[in-house]
């Protein structure tokens, strides 16, 4: 950082006579930092709050030439979708070597489930209920993404999404605040590391603030009218944890929230970030959200959309060019104060310096950890193991599965040869030439099998089908890889019916046909209504995108080398006229009976779902003792302890997820049926038993009161422990 220190060093020559050499070879502390603001202009300081993308031909990553005339000029301070440890030296040097102040860029992308090794979707991995697994996947990727030049993920994505048909459920941890809120802090810590100045951490980002998974009829980008209780009991939840877990920065959601865009809401962002949190960090517009707001009709044009924005508390404009273009006729008129663009440019100038930025601009672009760290067998390694345990089996009838390797199989589906759909949406720089699909996998570990493409993902061809009912007839039984192409979850992919797409049901009728065992393998970012597969398949296992290694945890499960584990995250509906559908609804005041027309139900499908929160069998069985705890009465600050033993009866070994709900009975606020407030996943040895106890707290009993405030209220709470939120509560406890 030769550059900047000189200039420091001239400032502080002229300030103060009594000067300390040695903080030049240091981290920048806060004065130091104040000092460079002082010498900015204007436009150097909204430079630092633009952020402006990197673009990528088939060639390699290319900028456009104004936004290199912008770093040059200071009037761009950050860049995303910019990679490669090459090209990102390339372009911090133009920033430190060719602007007037040499200010370090600040280098951003989407590193959601892996960077370059792409681990299971984070919904995938949600399944695995495996809070360390979880936030070793996010350390490996933040290994591999600073590794490639990035110092900023926009990762994790916490929203709590309880609409399947929203196709960016595959992006967050399911429907359920608890879990969500313990991935949300894993991830961080995964992602950030212990200390950020380490070159192999990133900053990570707590998106998209808030409440974007409540987007009406699951139509992204749509609505968002939820109550503030909602908003505070169940979506900003996970957002505190990941900030109890130091989250660096924040992004704004694209939803209005009480008809104010989430990129000016003052509620959200000065009340509650800034003000209730606390919260240090910077906070960045999702992409032209800012731009956007002029679309809702909150804005009457960008001028002002970029006032709202800045003096709501937004630090940086991703993408929109509004700061670019009229901050500092702003400032000028008045409008938005100097003083505040001084802080904002103060938090972000102090997280370039938390990642030793100042210290080593181009310390994050090491072309030899590059090679070396990148698709390495150790992180390979570790996302076939997240990919096995975030297989979930919904149906296995007659033990169908495990197959044995003596079994004639007939594999199924261009699911089962379609690498890039195995990565999911936002798979980073991943790439499908370093995914082992499942024919693949079949074909190097020389299975017993025969594959046929079938039919394509959608479409109405059935030119293939013959072959596959062929190769089929052979077979002892077919494996069918069926489901989603990675475009059809993920951003912009709602989807209003959740289904298999009809070709590949049509092929699978074909097949079923022939009075074989079918076992579907399905691939999917989403919860998919399967109530005619439940009924027809032999066996469903369902694998979500399971990423880089995808064919080989696949084949792990299918023939027995991994026992499947994995836990719904998210409710499966048998149609979608149930959603929203989650486990953890009211009770109305009419529930449903089946004998009594008026009470809450429909008169063509029934209330429950067809697989459960929490929900996954397991190649054996487990055995649930009664559980017990040690109080029936308690006072405000006594805990509870429940145990119960799980048992391994069947005669493989496996890991069971036991799982502890509660339900208050009676609340000044109505409570939900069931909550999760805790689980703990075991391994067991066929045979063996395991006594399981939880300590449930003061705390865990509490909810927000219609004064927003938490608190728990005497009166009665039922408990149960289980192995999925179908679990019967019948623990009582009274809280005097
Ligand atoms: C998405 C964000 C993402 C951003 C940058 C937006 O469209 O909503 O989640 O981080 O693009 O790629």
């Amino acid at each position: 950082m030769k550059k900047l220190n000189v200039i420091y060093l001239t400032l502080v020559l002229s300030l103060t006579s009594n000067l300390n050499f040695s903080c030049l070879a240091q981290s920048w502390n806060d004065e130091k930092i104040d000092s460079l603001i002082n010498l900015m202009t204007i436009e150097e300081k909204i430079g630092q709050l633009t952020l402006f993308t990197s673009d990528w031909a088939t060639t390699g990553p290319t900028i456009r030439e104004n936004y290199l005339d912008d770093i040059r000029s200071g009037k761009a301070g950050n860049i995303f979708n910019a990679h490669t440890a090459a090209y990102n030296e390339k372009l911090q040097r133009v920033a430190v070597e060719e602007s007037r102040l040499g200010i370090p860029l600040l280098f951003g992308y989407d590193v959601i489930h892996g960077y370059k090794t792409i681990f299971p979707i984070p919904l995938a991995e949600a399944a695995s209920w495996d809070l360390n697994l979880i936030e070793k996947s996010a350390r490996i990727a933040a290994e591999e993404a600073t590794a490639g030049g990035l110092h900023w993920t926009f990762a994790p994505m916490v929203d709590i999404a309880r609409d399947p048909r929203w196709g960016r459920v595959a992006e967050g941890s399911g429907e359920d605040v608890y879990l969500g809120s313990l991935i949300a802090g894993a991830r961080v810590r995964g992602f950030q590391g212990k200390d950020l100045s380490s070159p192999n951490t990133l900053l990570a980002c707590a998106k998209h603030f808030a409440a974007y998974g409540a987007a009406q009829g699951g139509r992204d980008y749509n609505t968002v009218d939820i109550s503030r209780h909602a908003l505070w009991e169940t979506y900003l939840p996970p957002f505190k944890s990941a900030l109890d877990a130091g989250v660096a920065t924040f992004m704004t959601s694209f939803n209005e929230l009480d008809g104010v865009p989430a990129s000016a809401n003052t509620y959200l962002l000065k009340e509650i970030l800034r003000g209730d949190w606390n919260f240090q960090g910077f906070v960045v517009s999702d992409y032209t959200s800012i731009n956007e707001m002029v679309a809702h009709g909150f804005a009457e044009n960008e001028r002002s959309a970029a006032m709202y924005a800045f003096n709501a508390g937004l630090d940086m404009d991703m993408q929109g060019a509004v700061y670019y273009n009229y901050l500092k006729e702003l400032v000028d008129q008045g409008r938005v104060s100097v003083n505040d663009i001084d802080t904002s440019v103060k938090r972000i100038l102090k997280l370039k310096n938390a990642l030793g930025l100042f210290d080593d601009p181009y310390r994050y672009s090491d072309i030899e950890r590059e090679k070396s760290v990148i698709l390495s067998e150790e992180n390979r390694t570790a996302a076939r193991e997240i990919a096995r345990q975030s297989v979930v089996l919904l149906e296995n009838k007659n033990n169908t599965l495990p197959l044995s390797k003596t079994e004639k199989i007939a594999l199924i589906g261009s699911l089962a040869d379609s690498p890039i759909d195995m990565l999911g949406s936002w798979h980073g720089s991943g790439q499908s030439t370093d995914v082992i699909s499942t024919l693949k996998a079949f074909t190097d570990q020389k299975m017993n099998f025969e594959y046929a493409k079938g039919s394509d993902m959608e479409g109405s061809d059935t030119s293939l089908f013959r072959e596959a009912v062929d190769k089929a007839k052979n077979a002892d039984k077919i494996v069918l890889v069926a489901g989603e192409h990675f475009n059809m979850s993920g951003e912009a992919a709602s989807r209003a019916h959740i289904r298999i797409p009809d070709i590949q049901i049509q092929l699978l009728k074909r097949l079923l046909a022939l009075h074989k065992p079918i076992i579907l393998v399905l691939i999917n970012g989403r919860p998919l209504c399967l109530e005619w597969e439940s009924e027809n398949m032999a066996a469903i296992l369902e694998a979500w995108q399971p990423g880089t290694m995808a064919g080989l945890a696949i084949t792990d499960v299918l023939y027995g080398e991994y026992n499947p584990s994995g836990k719904l995250p998210i409710t499966f509906p048998v149609d979608e006229g149930q959603i929203p559908v989650y486990y953890n609804m009211k009770n109305t005041g009419r529930p449903m009976d089946p004998d009594q027309k008026y009470t809450s139900k429909y008169l063509d499908i029934p209330n429950a779902p067809l697989y459960p929160f929490g929900y996954g069998l397991s190649y054996t069985s487990f055995q649930f003792s009664q559980p017990s705890v040690d109080k029936t009465e308690i006072n405000n600050n006594d805990s509870l302890h429940f145990s119960i033993t799980v048992s391994n009866t069947g005669s493989v070994a496996g890991h069971e997820v036991v799982q502890l709900y509660m339900r208050d009975l009676v609340g000044s606020i109505t409570r939900p049926v069931k909550e999760l407030k805790s689980f703990k996943k075991i391994y067991l040895e066929p045979g063996n038993s395991q006594k399981v106890s939880f300590t449930i707290t003061p705390d865990d009993l509490k909810f927000y009161n219609s004064d927003l405030v938490k608190i728990a209220e005497p009166g009665e709470f039922l408990f149960g422990i289980g192995n999925s939120s179908d679990v019967e509560l019948n623990l009582k406890v009274t809280l005097k």
